[in-house]
């Protein structure tokens, strides 16, 4: 499957079990690689009545503990979104796996402890670099070339950084095939409920 040949997926979908564990391949495979879609899946927040969606580098995935992990800056607008309401909702398509896969969800911000220290620890330095950027994301400014990032100490960013742990309760995997599209959910309650869906 093209650039895609390290994850081996089915060409066709009969039983619920292969959509899940299809999603797992690939979002498993995504933290690391940057070619498919799903490395950089979009992250939708409520600010008020207002549903805000961005990218966002998908950084840890984890099915057992139906988990996600990404980076931002604490002092970014979608942290203020996500401590007023939690409820989240991550997509993401990939059209050489021609998949869709969506999960809802909610996120907790970690700020200062052991979840940013370990996560801090493990990011380079191209990474850490963005959090040194002044006055964070979102403030109004004249011009952009004055934020361009130049000498500064990588470790300062820390001060700025935070880490989003989402935990989602369903994942619905769709995928699109011209002799007939496939659709599933699997919602988390007490146990594990699928189902397929009319695509
Ligand atoms: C390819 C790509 C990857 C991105 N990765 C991240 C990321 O990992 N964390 C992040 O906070 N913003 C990331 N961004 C920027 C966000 O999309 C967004 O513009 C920024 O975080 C401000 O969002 P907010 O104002 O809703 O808080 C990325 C953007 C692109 C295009």
């Amino acid at each position: 499957m093209g650039i895609h040949s390290t994850i081996n997926l089915p060409e066709s979908y009969t039983d619920l079990d292969q959509t899940l564990n299809s999603a797992d391949l690939i979002l498993s495979d995504a933290v690391a690689n940057a070619t498919t879609l799903f490395h950089t899946p979009v992250v939708s927040s409520i600010n008020g009545k207002e549903v805000v969606s961005r990218v966002m580098v998908l950084r840890e995935f984890n099915l057992a503990k139906k988990m996600m992990r990404f980076h931002t800056d604490y002092r970014a607008a979608k942290i203020k979104h996500f401590t007023e309401n939690n409820n989240v909702s991550v997509i993401g398509y990939d059209p050489d796996l021609k998949i869709q896969i969506k999960l809802q969800g909610k996120i907790r911000v970690h700020y200062d402890d052991e979840v940013t220290e370990s996560a801090w620890k493990e990011s380079n330095g191209r990474s850490k670099k963005c959090y040194s950027i002044k006055d964070g994301s979102t403030k109004e400014i004249l011009e952009p070339s004055e934020y361009d990032i130049k000498d500064f100490e990588v470790e300062d960013g820390y001060e700025n950084f935070a880490v989003l742990i989402f935990n989602f309760d369903s994942l619905e995997f769709l995928y699109l095939k011209s002799s007939g599209h496939r659709r599933a959910i699997h919602r988390w309650g007490n146990d594990l409920k699928s189902t397929w869906l009319v695509p």
